[in-house]
């Protein structure tokens, strides 16, 4: 447990919340149903940006202490411990805890979970692929990033699915640069996935980020010359693609929570923030 007799993922224990210090200041959702409304923009001055840049390097930190645990027989829910006793041992809140009703301080996605899923008893096997995505909220903003990871050793195909997606992630902060519609990024995503036959996964896109989590904003990981935002420097957001080794259909499990390929498919994933400069980007998500 919690796999089923083909070895896919089936729902497991989710643990108790885990606290927070209340001298940790929380982002203005948590115990609300939802965010409220956000109408401050995406650009930010330059002190802004390095507050989020500081969360984004807890967040980092936090991801490299998780990917120091990862062995077979560790649960998710163990890695979630860890991520957060990183977080809050540096002054920041983790971000999903409390958002909309997340019940846990990462996220913990594994083969054929494309993202969102829930850290819980599940324990990790040789082979197994997980991303891990870590938000931190210090200072007023938030840093969000996510790594996608194999236990031990795994299957030629999974290397390099895991490789590839790094790499249309690396693609697409290239394209990035003021005075460019944020649907060039998307472009040379998918334009560098379709050389391999792979998935890229339109559901779930990257989003402006900063003093809201997700400020409306929208990134796209696939061609759509619809989003046609101009990118202009001190503008925050992540770039996000989430890849698969089949379809690109997603379905949802009753938790509200767990997007996986319907088609079962792995799928693997890779996530900076960043902001747009004079010259290009700047990622603010590193150790
Ligand atoms: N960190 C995720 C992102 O990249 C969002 C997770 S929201 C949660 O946007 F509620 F699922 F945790
Ligand atoms: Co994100
Ligand atoms: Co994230």
């Amino acid at each position: 447990m919690p796999r089923d007799s083909h070895g896919h993922l089936t729902p497991g224990r989710i643990s108790a919340q885990r606290p927070v210090p209340a001298s940790i200041p929380r982002p203005e959702y948590v115990g609300k149903a939802g965010p409220a409304p956000y109408t401050g923009g995406d650009v930010y001055d330059a002190p802004t940006v390095e507050l989020i840049r500081e969360s984004g390097r807890i967040a980092s930190q936090a991801i490299d202490a998780v990917q120091a645990a990862l062995r077979p027989g560790v649960t998710t829910d163990e890695l979630d411990r860890v991520a957060h006793e990183f977080v809050v041992a540096h002054g920041a809140y983790p971000s999903t805890l409390g958002y909309r009703g997340f019940p846990k301080s990462i996220c913990t996605s594994l083969n054929e979970v494309i993202c969102h899923g829930i850290p819980d008893d599940t324990t990790l096997v040789e082979g197994d692929l997980l991303n891990v995505d870590v938000t931190a909220f210090k200072d007023g903003v938030h840093g969000d990033l996510n790594r996608t990871m194999i236990v031990g050793e795994a299957p030629q195909a999974t290397v390099d699915l895991v490789d590839r997606t790094r790499e249309a992630l690396r693609r697409g902060i290239k394209a990035v640069a003021p005075g460019r519609q944020v649907n060039v990024i998307g472009r040379a995503i998918e334009s560098y996935a379709a050389r391999f036959g792979y998935g890229v996964v339109r559901d779930y896109t990257g989003h402006g980020v900063g003093r809201a989590f997700h400020s409306g904003l929208v990134i796209p990981h696939y061609d759509a010359p619809q989003y046609d935002d101009v990118m202009t420097p001190g503008m925050v957001f992540t770039i996000e693609p989430m890849l698969t080794l089949g379809g690109v259909e997603a379905d949802i499990w009753p938790d509200d929570w767990t997007v996986t390929t319907r088609d079962r498919s792995l799928t693997a994933q890779f996530e900076h923030t960043l902001v747009v400069t004079e010259r290009g980007a700047d990622v603010l998500t590193l150790s």
